[in-house]
């Protein structure tokens, strides 16, 4: 028998692509996409110009930026039939499985012939990046019986998804911190939705497919569904003291639970996005007035430091992104989807970069179970 490879549980380590996209050192907190930092680009850059960075790999120019914001505008729009199906799924549903949804079905609306086709692969990535926020908006409207709003054609990326939730233009802070929002959410390397959409890429099956089942991954409450939990774990402090904060963390540690927006395969520092989040929300603070949960937040990260900051426990992207959308006044289960509305980018970018040099995964297993076993017929057995 051949040597058993080590089994590296959650492939913790192990390289699955050679990539030019994300750069992260978790060591210290470092950032890049595309070789550009975080910080640059949540405080020069336009979800719109992180996006074509994403994809082609540098910054546009006036004109390629204009022309790729165009196909976005002009791809907004839903086809009725995608609407009907939303208005067909349960009003009780998360918003995450009417996404999937959505874009699975989109794959029967948008057939190509083959992802090798350049045209449809083209298309298909505007399409994505340009519909999601319309489903999502759209979703949250028809749940509670209201008809969606059309898309502007006139509004960026950002405020346009903040004008189809309500109908009401945003205002420009709020426009701008949501899209410095949808730019720290763009991408991140290797993470599980990420993996999963390289993953369903490599069999070269559609891209709507490919986004369906990343979507899927990044509901997971491990994943991109922390940022909704955080809300309800602050609600369940009741006394807010710092002695009782002190508590209530030691005794979930103690038993072990996972405290969430807390912890990261990667960072062993704080979230540099949870830093720039923090931020934003006191940027939203001083124009809209703060927030209890805000103040409870940084007094549990200072807790959490004390207590597991040795271990490399710090907040990560989800832990302020639910206290900027609330402010914003978005609701709490559009919190992931609006992950999936920005990391869309992310994902498609991987996908293209997987189709350049294709190979399928297809990884090994270790095999623990017994071989070779006599088959008794059911009324042999005991
Ligand atoms: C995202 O990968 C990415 O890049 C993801 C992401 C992206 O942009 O795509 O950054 C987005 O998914 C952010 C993470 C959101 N999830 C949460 O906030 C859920 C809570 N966090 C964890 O469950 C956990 O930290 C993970 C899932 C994020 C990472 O899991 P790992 O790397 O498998 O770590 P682990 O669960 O094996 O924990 C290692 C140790 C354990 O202690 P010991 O058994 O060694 O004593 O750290 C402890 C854990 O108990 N630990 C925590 C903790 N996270 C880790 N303890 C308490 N609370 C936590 N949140």
């Amino acid at each position: 028998m051949a040597e058993m490879p080590e089994y590296i549980p959650g492939l913790a380590g192990v390289p699955a692509a050679r990539t030019s996209i994300c750069l992260i050192d978790g060591i210290v907190g470092k950032l890049q996409y595309r070789g550009y930092p975080i910080e640059v680009l949540a405080e020069q850059g336009t979800y719109e110009e992180v996006a074509y960075l994403l994809l082609f790999g540098k910054l546009p120019t006036t004109r390629q930026l204009d022309e790729f914001r165009g196909q976005l505008i002009a791809e907004r729009g839903l086809k009725f039939r995608i609407i009907d199906l939303l208005k067909t799924l349960p009003e009780s549903g998360h918003p995450m499985d009417a996404l999937t949804a959505a874009v699975a079905a989109m794959g029967m609306f948008y057939k190509g012939d083959h992802i090798e086709d350049l045209e449809f692969r083209r298309l298909s990535v505007i399409r994505l990046i340009a519909k999601l926020p319309t489903i999502v908006a759209a979703w949250h409207r028809i749940r509670r019986g209201d008809d969606p709003i059309k898309p502007s054609t006139e509004l960026s990326h950002a405020a346009n998804f903040l004008y189809m939730l309500e109908g009401e233009v945003p205002t420009r802070l709020a426009e701008r911190v949501f899209d410095v929002a949808l730019v720290l959410h763009a991408e991140h390397s290797m993470n599980a939705s990420t993996f999963t959409a390289r993953v369903t890429g490599s069999t070269l099956t559609d891209p709507y497919a490919v986004v369906a089942s990343a979507i899927g991954s990044l509901a997971g409450p491990l994943h991109g569904g922390a940022n909704e939990q955080v809300l309800a774990t602050l609600e369940d402090i009741e006394d807010r003291s710092p002695q009782a904060v002190r508590r209530w963390a030691e005794d979930r540690l103690a038993r072990k639970e996972k405290i969430m927006g807390f912890g990261h395969r990667v960072y062993k520092v704080k979230d540099p996005r949870a830093t720039i989040l923090q931020g934003l929300a006191t940027q939203l603070f001083r124009k809209f007035g703060s927030t209890p949960d805000y103040d409870l937040a940084v007094e549990l990260e200072g807790q959490m430091t004390d207590l597991v900051g040795s271990k490399g426990i710090y907040p990560n992207v989800d832990f302020y992104s639910g206290i900027v959308y609330q402010k914003l006044g978005i609701p709490i289960d559009l919190f992931t989807p609006i992950f999936a509305v920005s990391r869309v980018s992310g994902w498609l970018a991987h996908l293209l970069e997987q189709l350049e040099n294709n190979r399928i995964f297809r990884p090994s297993q270790i095999w623990i179970g017994e071989a070779d076993r006599t088959f008794v017929p059911i009324e042999e057995r005991g």
